[in-house]
């Protein structure tokens, strides 16, 4: 359950993160995807992270502490159109380097728009995630705009599009951020994790 969530700061440069000693999961996806708004819904927190209609709202890597215990991070969405080519190839070194570098990384959010078919943008991201060795799950967002049998068809289309790289679907959530559907579900299976990071980090005391 969460009890606190706050913001801690927000970061352009890799080596100036806090220290990795807590448990991170990084929420990434296209520019306007909802990545903002989830983490608000799943922390119960309106203003945690900044939401906008306009995409490109998010520019830095922010950090949020929930419980004292674990870290959620939002990330600069990946996508906008009006970016020049400078700024995506400085978007994907940034990310790239975040991704591969943060050591405390448990677990990376890849969030999928539930109204749209297969986009070759975020199947693109997903295999650079399995080339890299990151472990993802996928989070179909904006569930409450369309019927579930629309968003049903489009993750199936979605898990169908990954199985040509991929031997393993990875687990997956539909949600929406208006209604809180599959909120609690991420934030259960964010708990899980972190229950085998602490008892991996505890000292063995059978020795
Ligand atoms: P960037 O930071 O620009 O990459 O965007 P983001 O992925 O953080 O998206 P953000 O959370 O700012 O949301 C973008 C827009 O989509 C806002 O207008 C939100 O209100 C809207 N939105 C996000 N999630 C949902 C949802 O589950 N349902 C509905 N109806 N609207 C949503
Ligand atoms: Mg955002």
């Amino acid at each position: 359950m969460i009890k606190t969530a706050s913001f801690v700061c927000s970061n352009s440069r890799v080596d100036k993160l806090p220290a990795a000693d807590k448990p991170e999961y990084a929420f990434i996806g296209r520019s306007n995807v909802g990545k903002s708004s989830l983490i608000n819904a799943i922390t119960n927190h309106k203003g945690l992270a900044k939401t906008s209609q306009t995409p490109g709202k998010t520019q830095l890597i922010n950090h949020f502490i929930i419980n004292n215990e674990w870290y959620i991070v939002d990330l600069p969405g990946y996508g906008y159109a009006k970016a020049s080519k400078t700024n995506r190839a400085q978007w994907e070194k940034f990310i790239r380097r975040y991704l591969n570098l943060r050591e405390n990384l448990q677990c990376v959010f890849v969030l999928v728009d539930s109204r749209l078919s297969p986009q070759k943008i975020d199947l693109d991201f997903c295999y650079n995630l399995g080339e890299w060795a990151i472990p993802f799950v996928l989070v179909f967002t904006k569930a409450d705009k369309q019927s579930q049998a629309k968003s049903k068809k489009n993750m199936e289309d979605f898990f169908t599009a990954l199985s040509e790289w991929f031997e393993e679907i990875p687990p997956h959530f539909l949600t929406s951020s208006e209604s809180r559907s599959g909120c609690d579900e991420i934030t259960a299976f964010i708990e899980d994790i972190n229950t085998r990071f602490n008892s991996a980090a505890a000292p063995d005391t059978n020795d």
